[in-house]
Order: C-alpha cells, then sequence, then structure tokens
C-alpha cells in the first residue's frame, strides 16, 4: 500500500504474524456473532442476562466501589478492533474486537475487576473472558464472571488467588455499537458532494475507553497499548503512533493497519479513527512529523494550512519551555466534523472542532484564527504537562486545565508574537472566573480524592474554575515566583515523573526545591502554605488601599453584598496576596499581605497609586476616593502611562465593586469617559462586556435613550478613526487585536446609531443579498453587518439570511448566520425561528438551546423565548433536562434580562408549576437565575436614579 511509516521490519514481520492470527479471529468471531445471532442464542449477552451478582445488598463490596482496589497493575494491552461502517441486518452500526491485557499482581487476590461498559462479551465455556498465567504460572480458574452495571465493571472472580509479581493475560472478545453517542468508538455522519459519509472516532475522557474495550479505566493505571484496526481499502485508520498497513490475501477488500506500541500512558488518552480524511504534513527540525488531517475538501481549500504553520513554533516553545524534548515521533491533528468538546489532548493524535483547528481565510474572521492558534497550543501543551506526566485522579483536574489554560498563552504568544495573547488572559480567563468565583455558589479548586467518584462527578470537574481559575492562580504563582524559577521547577518535576502520575503537591514540592535553589527569590511563606489558601477555599479577595493612611486590607469578593457564605474555609477566607503595585510611573517593591491588613509605603500622598500591576493577581481592588479621583484623572489626561491591561482591569473591578455596592455607581460609569481616547482592544472588550451587562438592565426603561446618548459620544471616535485607517472600511487594519477593536467601533456605532453606520451595514448587506455568490462583506465583520442588517431589515433580509445559513459549509460562518438570525424586530420572525428549534431539519440538536439564548438576548425575542421554552417544558426537559451542561445555560440565558417584581413573580411560578417534572440539570441555574433576579431589583431601587441622572449630564 506503501503509505505507512514503517516500524523496523522485524517488528514489521512479527506484527504481520500476530495480526494475522488477530484478522482471522475476529473474521471468526464477526462470523459466530452473526450465526448466533440468528439463532437468538445466548452465546453473546450484555449485562441484563449475565449471571446475577452473588451478593445484592448495597454492600461494600469492591464491585460496589467506584475506584479500582489497588491489587492489580496494568503492563501493556493488544487490541484488535474493526469498526463498520454500515448498517448491519439489524440496522446497527457495530464494531467488533479482541483485547488482552497484561497485568502484573501486585497484592494477592483472587478477584479482577476490569472497566467495561456496553461491550457484549464473547463466553467461554460459561465465563466473560479467559485467563493465562506468564512464564510458567498456572492461573487459578474462573469461578464466576458478571457485569456490575452501577460501576461499570466486569467483575471476575477466581477460584483461587492470584500471586503477587506475577504476570497474567486477560482475554476478551466483543461487540460494541458504533453509535452516534459522541462518547467512546463513536461514528460521526457528513455530507460531501452531495453524499453522506460514516466515520469511526473516538473520544475517551474522561471514562469512555471501557465503551471501546475493556480496561482499567483510571488515568493513573498506565500501561503500553499496541493497536490494530481492521478496516476497507479505500479508508485510513489513524491512531497515536507510526503505524504499518498491508492486505491479507484471504480478504483483499480489507487492511489491517498495526500501529507500533505507545508510551506508557493513561487509557482517556487513547485515540483511533478510520476514515478517509485527507492531510497535508511537514517535518519540524528534530524530525517529528506533524499532520493536520481533515475533510478532502477543507484539505483542499486549505483549511489545515494555518495549523501546521503553527504547530511547529508551539512544539518547539514548548520543548523550550519544559526543557524536554517532545516525547513522541509525530503529532497528528484531526478537525471532526461532529465533536463535544472544543478538542481533545490524545497523545499523538489530538482531535479537534473544525472552528478549533481549520482555518478559512476567505471565510473565517481573525477571531477565528486566534482561537486555532490558541487551542492548538493549549492541547500541544498537555503533550507534557497531562499526557507525559498525569495527575493520579480527576480530582486533581484543575492542576491539568489550568495549566494548559494558563501556558496556552504562552504558545500561542510565541507563535503570534504580535498579537498581545499574553495580554488577552484577563479577558479570557481572570475575568470569566471573577465572574462565577464571586457568587456563594462557587467552590474551591482542589476537591479531596474521595470525593470524586462517580463518573458524573468526574464530568463536573471540567469548568470554569477549573479551567479559567486554574489558569489565573498559576499564572499568579509563576509571577511571583518568576519565571525561571516556575519553568526550573516545572521540568524537574516533568522528568521526575515521566510516563507516570503525581498529585498536585509533588509540583508545589518541585516548586519549593526551585525556590531554595535560587538564591535572590524569597517567600514569606512555603509554595505549600501560600498556594494552600488559594486552591483549598473558594472565592478571592478585594484588596482594599487607603492611601490616606498606608492602609492595605482584603476582604473575601462577593458579587451579592448580603449574601450567606455556607462553606467553612479553614483560613476564614484570607489569602497571602502578593501586591506588585506602582506609584506614578514607578514600580515598587512587591508586597505580600499576608493579614486581613497591613500597611504601605507612601511618601507623597498625593500621587496615584496603581496596584496589581500587569493584572498578575488573582484579586479586585478598591481605593479610597482620593485615589481613585487621581486614577480618573491620570485616565483622561493621559492613560498611556497607565499598562493596557490595567486599564481595563480597573473598568472590570470598578463595575463589578459597584455591582456589590462597594462603591458608588457613578464613579464605576466614570471609568469609562476617557474611552473617548482609548484605542486599544483589551480596554474596550472590558467595558463593553461591562456595559452589555446595562444594556440588558436598562434597554427597556427611560434610562436607555441617556445612555445611547452617552455611548453614542464615546465611541463615535472611535468609529471615526476607524474608518480613517481602513481606507473607509474598504481595508483591514493591519495590526491583530485593532481588528477585534474595529469590530467593536462597529457595532456599538451601529447600535448607538453613531451617524453612517447603519448605512453602511446596509449596503453591504444588500450587494451580497444582490450577489448572492459574492459575499463582500469583510469576514471580520460579518457577525456585526449580519446582526444589523437583518434587525433593520424584514422578512426579506431574513429568509435571505436563512438560504445563507442552510447552504453554508464552513461551521464558523454557519454559527455566525444563526446568531444573527435571532437580531431581527419582527416578533413573527422572532416566533417562526423559535419554533424552528423544535426541528432538528432546521437547526440541529446540538445547537437548539444557544439559538433560544441568541433570541433571549434580543429585547423583542426575550418574553417570546420565555414563553415559548415555558410554553414547551416538557419537550425541552425531555430532550435537554438530564445532565447536558447546555441546558442550565438555557435556564440563565432566558432569565438574563429578569429585573423586575413582575419577572421575578413570573420565575417563582414557574418553579412551582413544573416542580413536578423538575429542572434536572438547570437546578441551580435556576436558583440562581431567582436569586440574581432579587439582587438586581434591589440594586435599581438605589441605583436607577444616580444612574439616570448620570447618563443625562453626560450625555447633554
Ligand atoms: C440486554 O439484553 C436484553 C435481553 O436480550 C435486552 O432486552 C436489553 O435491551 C439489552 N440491554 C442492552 C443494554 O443492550
Ligand atoms: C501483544 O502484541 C505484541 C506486539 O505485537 C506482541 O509482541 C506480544 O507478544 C503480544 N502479546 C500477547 C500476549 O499476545
Ligand atoms: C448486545 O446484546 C444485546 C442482547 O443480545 C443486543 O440487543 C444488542 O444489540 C447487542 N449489541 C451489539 C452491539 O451487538
Ligand atoms: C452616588 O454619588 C452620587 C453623586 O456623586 C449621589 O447623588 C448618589 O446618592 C450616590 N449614591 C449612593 C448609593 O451613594
Ligand atoms: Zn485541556
Amino acid at each position: 500500500m506503501g503509505k505507512g511509516y514503517y516500524i523496523s521490519r522485524h517488528l514489521a514481520t512479527a506484527a504481520m504474524v500476530l495480526a494475522a492470527i488477530a484478522l482471522l479471529t475476529i473474521i471468526a468471531l464477526s462470523v459466530v456473532y452473526n450465526r448466533e445471532k440468528s439463532k437468538n442464542a445466548a452465546k453473546f449477552t450484555n449485562a441484563t442476562t449475565s449471571p446475577v451478582p452473588p451478593t445484592q445488598k448495597t454492600s461494600n463490596e469492591p464491585w460496589d466501589k467506584y475506584r479500582l482496589p489497588d491489587t492489580l497493575s496494568p503492563e501493556y494491552y493488544n487490541v484488535t478492533l474493526w469498526p463498520r461502517l454500515v448498517k448491519n441486518a439489524n440496522g446497527m452500526y457495530i464494531f467488533t474486537g479482541i483485547s488482552g491485557v497484561m497485568f502484573t499482581c501486585v497484592k494477592k487476590t483472587d478477584l479482577i475487576l476490569i472497566h467495561s461498559n456496553k461491550l457484549n462479551l464473547t463466553l467461554f465455556k460459561g465465563h466473560h473472558a479467559k485467563l493465562t498465567g506468564q512464564s510458567g504460572v498456572t492461573a487459578p480458574a474462573i469461578k464466576t464472571t458478571w457485569f456490575q452495571m452501577e460501576t461499570q465493571y466486569l467483575v471476575i472472580q477466581l477460584e483461587g488467588k492470584l500471586k503477587p509479581g506475577k504476570s497474567y493475560w486477560l482475554y476478551t472478545e466483543f461487540t460494541g455499537e458504533l453509535a452516534d453517542d459522541l462518547e467512546g468508538f463513536y461514528r460521526s455522519e457528513y455530507m460531501e458532494d452531495g453524499e453522506k459519509k460514516i466515520i469511526a472516532i473516538t473520544q475517551m475522557q474522561a471514562t469512555y475507553a471501557r465503551k471501546a474495550f475493556p480496561c482499567f479505566d483510571e488515568p493513573g493505571m498506565k500501561a503500553v497499548f499496541h493497536i490494530t484496526l481492521i478496516h476497507d481499502l479505500e479508508t485510513t485508520a489513524l491512531s497515536l503512533t507510526n503505524y504499518f498497513v498491508f492486505v491479507l490475501n484471504e480478504r483483499p477488500n480489507l487492511c489491517v493497519t498495526i500501529f507500533g506500541p505507545t508510551k506508557k500512558m493513561s487509557t482517556y488518552l487513547i485515540a483511533f479513527v478510520v476514515s478517509d480524511f485527507k492531510y497535508i504534513s511537514a517535518k519540524d527540525k528534530k524530525g517529528v512529523l506533524v499532520r493536520i488531517w481533515a475533510r478532502k475538501k477543507a484539505i483542499e481549500d486549505g483549511q489545515g494550512n494555518y495549523a501546521l504553520k503553527i504547530t511547529q513554533p508551539i512544539l518547539e516553545f514548548f520543548e523550550k519551555y519544559y526543557n524536554t524534548s517532545y516525547p513522541l515521533s509525530k503529532s497528528d491533528q484531526i478537525a471532526l466534523p461532529d465533536f463535544n468538546s472544543g478538542a481533545m489532548e490524545n497523545w499523538g493524535l489530538v482531535a479537534y472542532r473544525e472552528t478549533a483547528l481549520l482555518y478559512d481565510p476567505q471565510t473565517s474572521a481573525n477571531g477565528n484564527k486566534q482561537r486555532v492558534v490558541t487551542v492548538v497550543s493549549h492541547e500541544l501543551a498537555h503533550m507534557w504537562f497531562g499526557n507525559l506526566v498525569t495527575l493520579k485522579w480527576w480530582n486533581d483536574l484543575w492542576l491539568n486545565e489550568g495549566f494548559a489554560s494558563y501556558v496556552e498563552y504562552l504558545g500561542a504568544d510565541y507563535a503570534e508574537p504580535t498579537w498581545d495573547m499574553k495580554d488577552q488572559t484577563i479577558l479570557y480567563d481572570l475575568q470569566r472566573a471573577f465572574a462565577v468565583d464571586s457568587l456563594t455558589s462557587s467552590h474551591p479548586l482542589s476537591r479531596k480524592e474521595e470525593e470524586v467518584n462517580t463518573p458524573s462527578e468526574i464530568s463536573e470537574m471540567f469548568n470554569t474554575i477549573s479551567y479559567s481559575k486554574g489558569a489565573a492562580v498559576l499564572k499568579m504563582l509563576s509571577e511571583f515566583l518568576t519565571e525561571p524559577v516556575f519553568a526550573k521547577g516545572l521540568s524537574n518535576y516533568l522528568k521526575q515523573f515521566a510516563f507516570g502520575s503525581s498529585v498536585y503537591t509533588d509540583l508545589w514540592d518541585h516548586l519549593q526545591k526551585a525556590v531554595d535553589q535560587t538564591p535572590g527569590v524569597k517567600l514569606p511563606y512555603s509554595v505549600h502554605e501560600i498556594m494552600n489558601r488559594w486552591i483549598l477555599q473558594m472565592g478571592f479577595p478585594v484588596i482594599t488601599i487607603d492611601t490616606r493612611t498606608g492602609n492595605v486590607s482584603q476582604k473575601h469578593f462577593l458579587l451579592e453584598p448580603e449574601a450567606v457564605v455556607d462553606r467553612k474555609s479553614e483560613f476564614n477566607y484570607e489569602w497571602f496576596v502578593p501586591i506588585k503595585w506602582m506609584k506614578k510611573q514607578q514600580v515598587q517593591d512587591q508586597l505580600w499581605l499576608l493579614q486581613k491588613s497591613g500597611t504601605l509605603n507612601l511618601v507623597n500622598k498625593n500621587e496615584w497609586v496603581l496596584a496589581n500591576l500587569h493584572v498578575s493577581g488573582y484579586f479586585r481592588v478598591n481605593y479610597d476616593l482620593g485615589n481613585w479621583e487621581r486614577l480618573l484623572s491620570q485616565l483622561e489626561s493621559g492613560h498611556q502611562v497607565i499598562p493596557v491591561v490595567n486599564r481595563a482591569q480597573i473598568l472590570d473591578d470598578a463595575f463589578n465593586l459597584a455591582r456589590a455596592s462597594i462603591i458608588n455607581i457613578t464613579l464605576a460609569l466614570r471609568t469609562t469617559k476617557y474611552l473617548l481616547h482609548e484605542r486599544k482592544y483589551i480596554p474596550w472588550e472590558a467595558a463593553l462586556r461591562n456595559l452589555n451587562y446595562f444594556f440588558q438592565l436598562f434597554d427597556r426603561s427611560e434610562v436607555y435613550g441617556a445612555m445611547q446618548a452617552y455611548l453614542k459620544k464615546q465611541v463615535k471616535p472611535l468609529f471615526e478613526y476607524f474608518g480613517n485607517i481602513s481606507s473607509n472600511w474598504t481595508a483591514v487594519p493591519s495590526g491583530h487585536t485593532d481588528q477585534f477593536t474595529q469590530i467593536i467601533a462597529l457595532s456599538l456605532a451601529c447600535s448607538t446609531g453613531v451617524e453612517g453606520c447603519r448605512e453602511l451595514t446596509r449596503n453591504w448587506f444588500k450587494k451580497w443579498m444582490q450577489n448572492p455568490h459574492n459575499n463582500v462583506i469583510h469576514p471580520n465583520l460579518r457577525s456585526t453587518v449580519y446582526c444589523n442588517a437583518i434587525a433593520a431589515g424584514g422578512a426579506e433580509e431574513w429568509n435571505f439570511g436563512w438560504q445563507m445559513f442552510q447552504k453554508a459549509t464552513v461551521a464558523a460562518e454557519a454559527v455566525k448566520l444563526r446568531s444573527a438570525l435571532a437580531c431581527t424586530k419582527v416578533p413573527w420572525l422572532l416566533n417562526r425561528y423559535l419554533e424552528y428549534t423544535m426541528n432538528p431539519e432546521k437547526i440541529r440538536k446540538q445547537d437548539a438551546t444557544s439559538t433560544i439564548g441568541y433570541i433571549a438576548s434580543n429585547i423583542i425575542g426575550q418574553s417570546l423565548a420565555w414563553d415559548f421554552v415555558r410554553a414547551n417544558w416538557d419537550y425541552f426537559f425531555k430532550m435537554y433536562g438530564t445532565g447536558s451542561f447546555s441546558f442550565s445555560r438555557l435556564i440563565s440565558d432566558i432569565t438574563y434580562r429578569f429585573c423586575t417584581p413582575f419577572e421575578l413573580s413570573q420565575l417563582k411560578r414557574f418553579q412551582k408549576d413544573n416542580a413536578e417534572t423538575g429542572f434536572g440539570s438547570g437546578t441551580r441555574a435556576l436558583q440562581q437565575a431567582i436569586e440574581k433576579t432579587t439582587a438586581k431589583i434591589k440594586w435599581l431601587a438605589e441605583n436607577k436614579e444616580p444612574v439616570h441622572q448620570w447618563f443625562l449630564s453626560e450625555s447633554a
């Protein structure tokens, strides 16, 4: 076949013989399977037909525990799988497989527990597996086997005991369904040239490897995997390592792809794919083969080129940063049409959603490109941190994900040095984490190992706190240790635990050692002691600096000032806070705030003080009024003196302190005055997010007119500036983040009615309608232009947008249109669009709830969406109510604008009326909505009038 990457010739021959045996066995297996099926015999059993476990009491038996006992340790697996990409006689897509695992007995036992879920296992003499001893040891006979559904084990009880230090081979044959459930080994379908294509792909994290083959499915149970795939001649099989392909004379239409052994690794990082995808490739300086795989058309259109271009510098960056070579000999990355998460760091075959790997210069925006570089950098960072060294259990997920979420910006910055990537962390991690971590419903980063057991408890760990707070806290740690010390500790940690697993305190130990070995780095406490306060208690402090006295104090920051914190903390919600700060243009020595309050050394009390310099710390800052005034006047007279991320953070802190009733709202509003002179992206984005919250609060009240007038005034210079530097909107600004600011300028100018803006967008859209095959609107501006044109237009514009949505072949373009269609102000169009969300032919099931969310954020759509969801509650509950993350999002989206007593009473009635059906995974979201609405009503009662007056006086 000539398309393999050859493992050694010697190995290849041996492998060929083994594969031939595997192939024959698996073919025999499927023949037997089909024959037995037709006879309806019970040779293949599933859980319900298998023998009943001997003890039925909900006991403390080992098979009732979610964690594997420490009696056995896997060495390697030999797995051969054969996915069928056509339906079988029963209309089902299936795969067959044979698998063996060599394991060592660590402690004497007569019990084998191995994970297996939804697999039909072949019976051998009445048992689901065969066991043989190695090197002369005789294995005890199997007494009985059964499935323990709840804990997803295949339980094997033996007549005698396994001997410590001895190895055994456990062999199974099985059939599984190749379902479209996005879990384990599954199938995905897409259209190409009018033809339906089917591919077989995997997603093992966190607990789905057991759905592909029986395995010890815990991250700490590392082993070597020999994977073989059998598939049709015209498809390609991919897995983690290089491969060797051959065809057997017996079955000339099939081929066998044998993959070389993996490194010692965790089951959740396994991957394999069978598809007819195409690739582009390059070799890096050290000979590592890099390939980007995708649908044929996407590769031909060059959509993989950008990912290929950035992969090499990113790998190079991480090799330097970790001071460790890339652990594998190849790096495949593949874009999948149907993928549940954004991407998955399988070790050597990273999987992505199409929007996270593919970039089409013709139709994709600058923001789409940035998403590719950050996601690729995140996943490649895991190749070392997470894959080479793996956290022993899921309770430490925050360290794995928080770490990758932090260093993704470093890798992306190396690949795209002019994009201000490092600064953007404050928007995408720090502020995001602040938003959830300031609620009483937050939780600490780190959880105890025994608190995380079931698959759903494990899935819960994948949340904003783990990713974004984890990133923000690790960034702070790296900054107060300094990057060289952090990197040194990190590299030693990787060296010690390579191919093994660790717990988070192991990293702290190595960082501490690096501190101890570096003269000049002094910490007030050990790394452990400092970090415990950030990871073992939820929340974060607001630091208050009183420049009149030099007093510095800390307090747990809560968005609702009267909220009661139920959760106890052994540290009383106090932190060891590293405060970097400056006095008028001069950076000062870092201050460690180690108690409730401390002192800052201020000589001249008339100069402004700025704390949390470069926003390296995970805390908010408040000042005495005098210092706020000095900062405001500095912003207005020369904002460049204050670092750009601090300008953004001043805005965000002020608005959130005002929402928490810590400072007067007029003070927060005044931080937006200097925006007249601001041209940078990060402060504008921070302002926009906070102003959007205001829009939603006030766009149905008399405050709105004055607010519009004020913002129109503030954004006008920005709009004109971008008109100028883009030759009247015909060229693209050269700076990367300037292109983002340009979008803000256009969207805010149009929504506040700056002269010339709406005409501009209307004309662009009209041109497109006149010539649908030639979309003249620049990809960067499409979201904004589509939304504005559809909002200003009627049925004709909407229907055109709908047609284009249905025709869109690039995923990013379809998302832009789907969200823009929700911008119309015409009620019957919105209602019809809502109806479409119940029809999967029109709006795909995975997109339904987010579409309703878009509609609910429209001022006209809000009440329509609310009525619609209530009227169809049973349907939505049935479709999305169990477990899915999008359901709680739906509830928070449709109630996001609520701020009146009437809406609160509706919300409470809704809760009562549906108490019986329940709210499933949206239960907490509903409680939060009630809590937030209550707080908003109270806040508005006190602040609406001052806000109104302020906008009136400023817009005059
Ligand atoms: C198991 O087999 C029983 C009886 O054949 C069948 O009713 C049931 O649906 C099967 N369950 C699964 C999970 O396949
Ligand atoms: C598993 O596969 C490897 C590689 O093909 C082979 O060397 C080994 O003997 C196999 N083990 C068993 C028990 O079949
Ligand atoms: C597993 O066995 C059950 C019961 O015989 C059957 O209903 C199901 O379809 C089988 N699954 C596969 C993938 O063959
Ligand atoms: C906020 O300040 C304004 C004027 O500076 C004042 O009118 C208003 O009462 C203050 N609001 C609160 C809640 O203190
Ligand atoms: Zn990750």
